[in-house]
């Protein structure tokens, strides 16, 4: 007998490694009922993260997605963006980058996601986070109830033994917004960490990305160029033989979770210290009493994964 698809809301700010993560959720529709893409700012400015969600799914032959545009400042401080390793637009890479035809929908993010929430039975939608937490944190913050009807939260933030990617302490989406993945983490909903200490295993190597061209799809091609500008910044920057594939690993989560291993621990996010705002203390060793709330991975079956995006990139 086949299973209902799962109900996932993604809310993201792409960024080429939030548009691999895009490409591989649409290209799982047997699995995942994609019920809304909900943009925030991050990578780069509001404006630009809902015209690149867009342009994915055109690439995707996905036009009929939802696109929500949500919050355009963290909620208690200025934007903090990443065009150092994501270019201008964000989706630096193809030579072009198409504008979109298809139109935002007109609700706020935030009112989408509530309303989500309210509607679907508890319990069935998943939160699936590539960017800074603005949006879910606005929204537990705005509408308390639907905390409890989250079914899970699987997000791509944090890090711990790795430590900081925009900072020496912290990992770029929960720097951007500390407030508001405090909230998140302080929540109770059970929450699935993809931190850098398990992206930074999800490396893209030549003959990946020319696996992704190969496939001679817009999705492929575009995918692929990309890819190219996406990992040069980490490769300068950690003598990496390739860039870490980070917010799809959320996404592979829910298609196949074996791919991944991790520890139930207690996460705490810093508010505080100007010298490690953002940082996602992990209680790895379980020295205080705090309890559990979120799987922090830290292994990951990197050809598998990459397998598995390679094929559901070919049914766009
Ligand atoms: C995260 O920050 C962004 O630059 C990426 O898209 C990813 O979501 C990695 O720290
Ligand atoms: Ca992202």
């Amino acid at each position: 007998m086949s299973k209902t698809p799962r109900k996932i809301i993604i809310d993201t700010d792409p960024g080429q490694d939030d548009a691999a993560a895009l490409f591989l959720a649409l290209g799982s529709p047997i699995e995942l009922d994609l019920l809304g893409v909900t943009t925030v700012a991050g990578n780069v400015p509001l404006p630009l993260t809902s015209k690149n969600a867009r342009i994915v799914c055109e690439w995707a032959n996905a036009a009929d997605t939802k696109v929500f545009a949500g919050c355009d400042t963290p909620m208690k401080r200025p934007l903090v963006t990443a065009e150092h390793v994501h270019g201008k637009t964000g989706l630096d890479g193809p030579d072009l980058l198409p504008d979109p035809k298809m139109a935002l929908q007109d609700q706020h993010a935030v009112d989408f996601i509530i309303d989500t929430l309210r509607r679907e039975p508890a319990g069935t939608v998943t939160l699936c986070t590539l960017g800074p937490l603005t949006n879910i944190g606005t929204a537990f913050q705005n509408a308390p109830d639907i905390i409890e009807r989250v079914q899970e939260i699987v997000m791509m933030g944090g890090a711990y033994f790795e430590v900081g990617n925009i900072t020496p302490a912290a990992e770029f989406n929960i720097y951007v917004d500390p407030e508001a993945a405090d909230i998140v983490f302080k929540s109770g909903i059970r929450i699935v960490m993809m931190p850098l200490d398990v992206t930074h295993k999800a490396l893209t190597t030549k003959p990946r990305i020319q696996a992704m061209r190969d496939l001679g799809t817009p999705a492929g091609i575009a995918m692929a160029e990309m890819l190219d500008f996406f990992e040069r910044f980490d490769i300068e920057k950690y003598g990496s033989e390739g860039g870490p594939l980070h917010d799809p690993c959320t996404i592979a989560y829910l298609l196949k979770p074996d791919l991944f291993q991790g520890r139930l621990v207690n996460v705490m996010i810093e508010t505080q210290s100007d010298l490690t705002l953002g940082m996602t203390v992990a209680d790895y060793w379980g020295v205080t009493d705090r309890a559990p709330n979120a799987m922090f991975m830290t292994e990951i079956d990197a050809d598998a994964f990459f397998t598995l995006l390679l094929e559901r990139l070919a049914r766009l």
